[in-house]
């Protein structure tokens, strides 16, 4: 378990972070998500013990990051913001030095987890170049494969999907989603897509403080438009169409655009059925019926923006 007990850091007079607690379980994948500067990575860098916090305790497996950090350092894996250092050394030889540094491997174990992790991140066709050579998503997996080398419970990753391409940053969230049951997983990112496709439990924090601590499916209901119903209809009867619809009581506001009709139910309920039924009665000739995407974007910057 990943735990954050009333953690501060302040950077003399910038307060990055105010106050901060949270638990990470077994199984949980909690997405921490935050505008730049919200104070993510200097959450992440004192659970990890890379930075002494100016008060509060982080744990790691019941373990005080500060008061024993032999013990808290083996559970966990940490993929850092600014990706693996040693620039001059190949990708091979990184991965040696850390499982070396992690000291728990006989020789024959040591090859056999770096085979794992070279086969899992998909880093055979570079093993034997320089990390200064990487593209950023190559550094960005070597990063992830020293993280995830010693099997750790627990993993804190800043960032893991950073710079890389659509089709990269799916193949790291299909990794970290198949390794969520047996462990416990923070991650930061700034992109609520990724929170939404992997994570469990997200966080969001500005300006050093939590804001929410609630499941993703929760955070989609802060929605104004949550369970909103959008309509296209084939005739052009607007006045009539929308007084009907106006007066369904659970109906909260319609919105035309040209074509396209926007209703908003009161109190987030799901109002597809009735309104599919209502354009039946009508005889309207509907065209298209679906609910309205929630733009999670506009949530995030709702909490934000004060
Ligand atoms: N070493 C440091 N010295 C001074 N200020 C810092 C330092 N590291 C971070 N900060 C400040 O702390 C705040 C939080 O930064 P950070 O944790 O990097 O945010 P995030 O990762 O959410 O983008 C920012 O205002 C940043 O400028
Ligand atoms: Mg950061």
């Amino acid at each position: 378990m990943i735990e954050a007990e009333n953690l501060v850091k302040n950077f003399g007079s910038i307060c990055a972070v105010d106050n901060i607690s949270f638990q990470v379980k077994k199984g949980d994948i909690l997405g921490f998500l935050g505008p730049n500067g919200a104070g993510k990575s200097t959450t992440m860098k004192m659970l990890t013990g890379f930075l002494p916090p100016t008060s509060g305790t982080a744990r790691i497996g019941n373990n005080d990051i500060q008061k024993e950090p032999l013990a808290a350092k083996r559970l966990f894996g940490y993929l850092p913001e600014n990706g693996p250092l040693y620039q001059e050394m190949t990708v091979l030889e990184i991965l040696n030095f850390i499982a070396e540094m992690r000291d728990a491997y006989t020789t024959n174990k040591k090859n056999e987890v770096i085979e794992h992790v070279v086969e899992t991140c998909k880093l055979r066709d570079v093993r034997n170049q320089s990390i200064e050579t990487l593209s950023k998503g190559f550094r960005q997996r070597v990063s992830f494969a020293q993280a995830i080398l010693h099997d750790p419970p627990c993993l804190i990753m800043d960032e893991p999907t950073d710079g890389l391409d659509p089709n990269q940053k799916k193949q790291v969230r299909n990794l970290i989603a198949s390794m969520a049951e047996e462990k416990s997983i923070i991650l930061s990112t700034h992109i609520l897509e990724e929170v939404e496709s992997i994570c469990n439990r997200v966080i969001i924090i500005d300006k050093g403080k939590i804001l929410i601590d609630e499941k993703p499916e929760e955070m989609r209901q802060r929605h104004p438009h949550y369970n909103a119903v959008e309509i296209k209809l084939g005739n052009t009867k607007l006045a009539e169409i929308k007084e009907e619809i106006q007066s369904i009581p659970e109906v909260k506001e319609i919105q035309i655009n040209g074509d396209d009709i926007l209703i908003i139910p009161k109190g987030g309920k799901d109002i597809i059925n009735i309104i599919f039924d209502v354009t039946l009665k009508n005889n309207w000739s509907l065209a298209n019926i679906e609910k309205a995407p929630v733009l999670m974007d506009e949530i995030f910057g709702d909490l934000t923006q004060n």
